[in-house]
């Protein structure tokens, strides 16, 4: 099969890349990069040391309104369709590159498939979970990496080209985590000692847009005395700086630039506990056994809140303070997330095609 890969914002990157060797073995892969992020530590980074193949189109989109960021790409992503005429259209997660994707393949009939697909958090107030159900509901094969995932998309009607296949991150993770103990250098770096710090990430669109939020955030961060390396994605930067918080905050936390996969991993394995907004270090500290404060009022991963190992305390900066010096829970491991053979099962049912 010819099969376009749809892919535009850093967590995109790293679920690709297992995926992407998997499929070159079989088929003709033709990869889309959106440019949704171009920062070299949010976008190039990532190709580099997880081995991408350079993308056959970078639409250099960049950032903008939700409208016209996904309305450029669903121009150009057609186009390329066009020209392409390709048997698949493959798109992961739950971003603008996301829903573009699918859609420019939807309405030219081009069958799609959905990686990470059946994710809810129910609160269509995130622009992720507009995406998700879009995606969902135009997608001809769904794969979910959850069985909650499954029966989302069952409530909803969604029973056909369904499949639990387990998280593709996960194989991620245990094809890269070997590597980054051997190279990563970062606590070095840092001066860090194992299970001596938190790792702080911040980049929700409630938390980040919201003076209120984010100060709540960082003076949890500056106030509680514990060690807290805070790596900064630029939408971070950008508010924190606007909202005259940076400076207060670099002389009480280790404020960082966004780090590679590798460094990342490192990083979280390493560490006492995650601070995080973000969908896939929620999962990450799950799979590496970290304990998980989770700075939003939901999540889609409820197996890791059920299962005692994450904890959401959203923005409130006594329960982050409670949370930082108290929560011990562990995760218990169950393989919700599957075995990291997600790529595998995938490839399986594309073959078949
Ligand atoms: C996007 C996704 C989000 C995902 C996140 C992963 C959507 C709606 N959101 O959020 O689901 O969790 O990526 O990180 O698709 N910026 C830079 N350099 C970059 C990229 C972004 O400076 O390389 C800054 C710009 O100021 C930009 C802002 O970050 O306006 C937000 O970027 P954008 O891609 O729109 O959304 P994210 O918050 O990154
Ligand atoms: N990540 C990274 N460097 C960082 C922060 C995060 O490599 O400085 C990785 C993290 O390990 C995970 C992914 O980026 O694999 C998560 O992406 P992000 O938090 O940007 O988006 P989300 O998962 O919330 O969509």
């Amino acid at each position: 099969m010819k099969i376009v890969s749809i892919v535009g914002a850093r967590p995109q990157f790293i679920k690709c890349a297992p995926l992407s060797r998997l499929i070159r073995e079989k088929h003709e892969e033709i990869l889309i990069h959106t440019g949704q992020h171009y920062d070299t530590g949010m976008s190039d980074i990532f190709f580099d040391e997880l081995k991408i193949p350079k993308p056959n189109y970078n639409l250099g989109v960049g950032s903008n309104s939700h409208g016209v960021q996904t309305g450029k790409m669903l121009i150009e992503i057609e186009k390329i369709l066009l020209r392409e005429s390709p048997d698949l259209v493959l798109v992961y997660g739950d971003t603008n590159s996301t829903l573009a994707g699918d859609l420019a393949a939807s309405k030219l009939h081009i069958k799609t498939a959905h990686i990470e697909a059946g994710l809810r958090s129910f609160d269509r107030s995130m622009p992720e979970e507009i995406n998700r159900v879009l995606t969902d509901h135009t997608s001809d094969l769904l794969f979910c990496p959850t069985e909650t995932a499954v029966l989302n998309l069952k409530k909803e009607g969604i029973t056909t080209g369904v499949y639990n296949v387990g998280d593709v991150m996960l194989d991620s993770l245990k094809y890269n985590i070997r590597i980054a103990e051997q190279k990563a250098t970062i606590l070095g770096k840092l001066n860090l000692n194992s299970k001596e710090y938190i790792v702080a990430t911040v980049h929700r669109a409630s938390n980040t847009d919201s003076f209120e939020n984010l100060s709540s955030i960082t003076n949890a961060f500056c106030h509680t005395g514990v060690s807290i390396v805070f790596t900064v994605h630029p939408r971070t930067e950008k508010y924190l700086k606007q909202y005259g918080l940076w400076n207060k905050l670099c002389e009480k936390v280790k404020v960082i630039p966004p780090l590679g996969y590798l460094e990342m991993l490192k990083l979280m394995v390493h560490a006492k506990k995650i601070l995080t907004d973000s969908g896939g270090v929620q999962k990450e500290a799950y799979m590496l056994g970290v304990p998980c404060i989770t700075m939003r009022e939901n999540t889609e991963w409820v197996e890791t809140i059920e299962d005692g190992g994450n904890v959401l305390v959203g923005t409130d900066y006594e329960k982050i303070m409670d949370a930082i010096l108290n929560f011990k829970g562990v995760p218990v491991k169950g393989n919700f997330f599957g075995n990291g053979n997600a790529c595998a099962e995938i490839c399986k049912t594309l073959n078949k095609l």
